[in-house]
C-alpha cells in the first residue's frame, strides 16, 4: 500500500464516499463486547460452591502472545482444572517450537493462582502431568493439573490487586528512568529457581545502546521476511465488527487503519514487496519508540525444558504485575528471541549480550520497561470460549 496514494485517494474525497457507514461515528475505543471480560466475575463464589469459573475468569486476563488465547480447561472432573494448549491457536512461522505458546500456558496458571489465593486455595500445579513434550512439538497431552483445596494458610497475593489494571503497553515511554524501588519489586516478584531476570537502563548507555539496535534489526528482519509477517496480518483484527467477532489477536480501531482496509489497499493475504512505504514507516516508528526506551528487562533460564519455558511465563507475569503496582509499563520484544532461521544473528547476539550461551541457556522474555501514557485493555473471548465441552 503507497501511503501516497491514500493520501491523494483522501484529497478526491474517495475514502467518503467508500466508507461512508463504515466510519461513522468513528471512535478508536474498542467494541464493549471485546472487553466485557475486563468487567470481571463479580463478588467472589460463596464458600462451598464451585469457584472455578471466577479463577478461570481471572487468569484469561493473563498476557498471551499475539493475544492468541489458547488456552482450553477441562473442568469435568470436581476440584480440577485440566489446562490444555489450543493447537488450532499456535504461530508455527514465528513461533515454530511453541516456546512463547508454553509461557502464555505460564502466564494463565499465574493468574489462576493469584485468584486462588485470594479465596483462600491453595491450587497444587503439575504441570506435564502426562510427560513433558520434546523440543520440536507441542501435543495433544495437558500442560498442567491443578488441584483445588481451602488451605488456612494461604494468604492473598498484592500482585492480585494489579490483574485488572495490567496492559502491554506498545506507546513511546518517557525518557525518564525506572525507579530502583520499582526494579528490586520486580525482581523480587520473579525470583524463581534457575531463572535471572535484570535491566539495563542509562547507568549503562552504550549496553543499552546495543539492546536497542538488536531489537532494532530483529524487528525489521520480521517485517521484512513475508511468512512471519504475514503470519501477523493474520492475526490482525481491523475495525469494530472483527475485533468484536473474533475477541483476539492484535486489535487495530484508528480511522486511517480503518478506511484503508475498507478501500481495499490493505491486502492481508499478500506480504509487502520490498521497499514498500508502509512497513518502512512502521520500522520508522518503532526505532523511534527503541531509540527512547529508558530501560529494558530481561529474562534468561539455564536450559529450554517445557517446564521452564511455562514457569519463565509466570514470572514474566508476576514482574509485569509489579512492574503495573509501580506505575510502569512493559512491552516484550520475541523477535530477536524467536527461533527461524532469519532471526539467527539477532538471536545469537542477544544470547551474547546477556551473558546466556546457546548452548546452556535460553533468553525467555525481554521487554521494554519504563513510563508510559496509559493504554486501554485488550481483547478477551469470554471464559465459555475455553472450556472443552463434552
Ligand atoms: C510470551 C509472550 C510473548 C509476547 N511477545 C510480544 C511481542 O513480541 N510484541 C508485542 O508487542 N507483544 C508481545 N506480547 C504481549 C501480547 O501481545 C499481549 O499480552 C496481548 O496482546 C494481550 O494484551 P495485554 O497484555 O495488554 O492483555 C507477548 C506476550 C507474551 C506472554
Amino acid at each position: 500500500m503507497d501511503r501516497r496514494l491514500f493520501i491523494r485517494l483522501l484529497g478526491g474525497g474517495v475514502v467518503t464516499a467508500a466508507t461512508a457507514g463504515t466510519l461513522s461515528g468513528c471512535s478508536s475505543d474498542l467494541p464493549a463486547a471485546a472487553l466485557a471480560a475486563w468487567s470481571g466475575p463479580g463478588q467472589p463464589p460463596a464458600p462451598g460452591t464451585d469457584p472455578r469459573h471466577w479463577l478461570l475468569a481471572h487468569a484469561i486476563l493473563a498476557p498471551h502472545s499475539h493475544n492468541l488465547q489458547s488456552w482450553l480447561v477441562d473442568l469435568r472432573e470436581p476440584d480440577r482444572i485440566t489446562l490444555y494448549c489450543d493447537r488450532s491457536r499456535l504461530l508455527p512461522e514465528t513461533d515454530p517450537f511453541s516456546r512463547q505458546m508454553m509461557m502464555s500456558q505460564g502466564t494463565f496458571l499465574e493468574l489462576l493462582d493469584l485468584a486462588a489465593r485470594q479465596l483462600g486455595l491453595r491450587a497444587d500445579m503439575q504441570l506435564f502431568p502426562q510427560g513433558e513434550f520434546g523440543p520440536a512439538h507441542i501435543d495433544q497431552r495437558p500442560t498442567a493439573l491443578i488441584k483445588l483445596s481451602p488451605d488456612a494458610s494461604i494468604r492473598p497475593d498484592p500482585l492480585f490487586q494489579q490483574v485488572f489494571k495490567r496492559r502491554t503497553n506498545r506507546e513511546a515511554y518517557e525518557a525518564r528512568e525506572p525507579a530502583a524501588a520499582a526494579l528490586a519489586a520486580i525482581t523480587a516478584s520473579a525470583a524463581a529457581p534457575n531463572m535471572v531476570t535484570g535491566f539495563v537502563g542509562s547507568a549503562q548507555a552504550a549496553l543499552r545502546d546495543q539492546h536497542r539496535q538488536i531489537a532494532m534489526d530483529a524487528w525489521r528482519i520480521e517485517l521484512e521476511t513475508p511468512r512471519t509477517v504475514l503470519e501477523s496480518f493474520h492475526y490482525l483484527r481491523i475495525g469494530p465488527s472483527e475485533i468484536a467477532e473474533h475477541r483476539d489477536g492484535i486489535s487495530l480501531n484508528k480511522p486511517f487503519v480503518r478506511a484503508v482496509t475498507a478501500l481495499g489497499l490493505f491486502d492481508r493475504t499478500q506480504a509487502p514487496g520490498p521497499g514498500d512505504s508502509n512497513i518502512a514507516a512502521q520500522i520508522k516508528d518503532f526505532n523511534t519508540k527503541l531509540a527512547t526506551t529508558p530501560a529494558f528487562f530481561w529474562l534468561t533460564t539455564q536450559g529450554n525444558s517445557r517446564s521452564a519455558q511455562v514457569l519463565s511465563g509466570r514470572a514474566y507475569a508476576r514482574a509485569q504485575l509489579a512492574a503495573t503496582a509501580h506505575g510502569l509499563s512493559m512491552h516484550p520484544l520475541q523477535q530477536a528471541l524467536q527461533e527461524y532461521p532469519e532471526q539467527a544473528q539477532p538471536y545469537a547476539a542477544i544470547h551474547q549480550l546477556l551473558d546466556a550461551p546457546v548452548a546452556t541457556h535460553t533468553v525467555q522474555m525481554w521487554a521494554r520497561l519504563g513510563y508510559a501514557p496509559p493504554v486501554g485493555p485488550a481483547p478477551r473471548r469470554g471464559v465459555e470460549a475455553h472450556l472443552v465441552k463434552g
